[in-house]
């Protein structure tokens, strides 16, 4: 973004457009800290109801019964909602969401390309995540995930 042509690959590039674009991700993974934290005072972050399945079983998915926010704000509208994290350095902290239950992020992203806990029908009643399947292609998903791999910190302050 400061004028660097060198710092994204050519699939990287690609992938923040799709990021930012059709895979609808920045919509919750705000630009440029990737995670719910809200512009411009960046003093609250916004939860969101996935319908994040309880293990990886494909066949006979069920709901992760984790309520989430619903535990502090007693409000229908939060269970099973959870905080937005930063995708910064997310090609090093896996597992992924709240129970771990994506081992990849290719795990991850055929989950979003379903529509979420609707692709899988077990969405909550309050799904917040748009219901519907992305149609990303192969290709797509691998420039969305070298887009995240490009979000990994190469220099550290010691
Ligand atoms: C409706 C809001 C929303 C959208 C749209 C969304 N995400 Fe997320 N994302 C979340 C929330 C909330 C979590 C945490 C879920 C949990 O903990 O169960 C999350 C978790 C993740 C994680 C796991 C992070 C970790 O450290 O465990 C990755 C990777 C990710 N999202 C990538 C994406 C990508 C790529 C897209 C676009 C294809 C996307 N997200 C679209 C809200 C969203």
């Amino acid at each position: 973004m400061r004028g660097d042509k060198k710092a994204l690959s050519a699939s990287a590039k690609r992938g923040f457009n799709l990021f930012a674009g059709k895979a609808k991700c920045a919509t919750c993974h705000f630009i440029p800290l990737f995670n719910g934290v809200v512009p411009p005072a960046w003093a609250e972050t916004e939860s969101e109801v996935l319908g994040v399945p309880a293990t990886r079983d494909r066949k006979n998915p069920t709901l992760d019964d984790d309520p989430g926010k619903y535990l502090f704000t007693r409000s229908e509208a939060h269970r099973y909602a959870f905080k937005t994290p930063t995708l910064r350095n997310v090609a090093l902290t896996a597992p992924y969401m709240h129970n771990g239950v994506f081992q990849t992020l290719e795990e991850v992203m055929e989950f979003y390309n379903k529509g979420g806990g609707k692709g899988l029908h077990i969405a909550p009643e309050y799904q917040t995540l748009p219901f519907d399947n992305l149609r990303l292609t192969r290709k797509e998903i691998k420039d969305i995930i070298a887009f995240m791999r490009a979000l990994t910190d190469t220099s550290f302050v010691r």
